[in-house]
């Protein structure tokens, strides 16, 4: 997708988003006030976390990685920095912080990232809440080998890192966990692949579990993939952060609403 198709994109979005103001959806209107409006509330668990991601980015070590997505609009080889992989191929700030409210404003016990990268998105959801298990999936062996480090020096005991391909491990996986309360797909940003993640996912589901796919906007097929998503009949609530959309499946929730929410 061009430059200024997504600059457009965005600016349509901008021009859209609702604040809580404009929503009428009690749910809708809980989760914007206490998630997106109240960025700025500081957990003791963040101050770590922007520790650890401050010297992440002073990290020049370089690997090879071996990439099972749809390539990086950044890299022109196989070689990254660890710094730069901070900088380009980690969720920002913002929405980790988002991500490791919604674990608990969800109240969830088993979480799946498909896309551990160098694993400090993972720590977000693992130190949300101690008690619950993340499980990431990670193809590249060498960035999984990096990640593991990472969470041991943290002593993060409620991290289960699988290195394999979603392909493999996914399905694989979803047969062995109870339950999946919280699905997090951020990586293999293609049409076909992102709309089988999300149909293994639905097999597990339940009504308060919630599904977020990084990168709805990345390119024309994730697009294409978001459309069909939130109008699927599971889905009873998308909201359209424009970086990220979250679906929900709540049958309280009678009429099937979608929200383009400012973040
Ligand atoms: C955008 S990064 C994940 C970033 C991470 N969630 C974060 O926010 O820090 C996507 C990762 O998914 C991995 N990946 C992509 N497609 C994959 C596949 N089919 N199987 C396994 N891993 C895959 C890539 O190797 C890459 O490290």
């Amino acid at each position: 997708m061009s430059q200024l198709n997504n600059i457009s994109r965005y600016f349509k979005y901008y021009v859209n988003a609702k604040s809580a103001h404009g929503v009428h959806s009690p749910f809708v209107y809980k989760f914007v006030t206490e998630l997106l409006d109240h960025y700025y509330v500081d957990y003791y668990q963040f101050k770590e976390l922007a520790e650890i991601r401050k010297a992440l980015l002073k990290n020049n070590s370089v690997i090879e990685v071996t990439d099972f997505g749809v390539g990086s609009k950044v890299f022109k080889d196989n070689k990254r920095k660890i710094s730069d992989l901070v900088k380009y191929g980690t969720s920002k700030t913002k929405f980790s912080e988002l991500y490791f409210k919604l674990v608990n404003f969800t109240n969830a016990q088993f979480v799946v990232e498909l896309g551990t990268s160098i694993g400090l998105n993972t720590l977000y959801l693992a130190k949300a809440n101690s008690k619950s298990t993340i499980y990431t999936l990670e193809g590249c062996p060498k960035l999984a080998e990096f990640s593991k480090s990472l969470f041991e020096k943290q002593e993060i005991k409620n991290i289960y890192l699988i290195n394999d391909t979603f392909e493999k491990a996914f399905p694989k996986l979803l047969n062995e966990i109870p339950k999946l309360d919280l699905l997090y797909i951020d990586g293999n940003h293609n049409y076909e692949s992102t709309i089988n993640y999300f149909k293994l996912g639905l097999e597990k589901k339940h009504n308060y579990s919630v599904f977020v796919f990084d990168d709805i906007n990345w390119n024309t097929d994730m697009q294409k993939a978001w459309e069909e998503i939130k109008n699927h009949p599971d889905v009873t609530l998308s909201l359209d952060l424009f970086y990220a959309g979250i679906i929900f499946f709540r049958k309280e929730q009678k009429e099937k609403e979608h929200f383009v929410l400012k973040y």
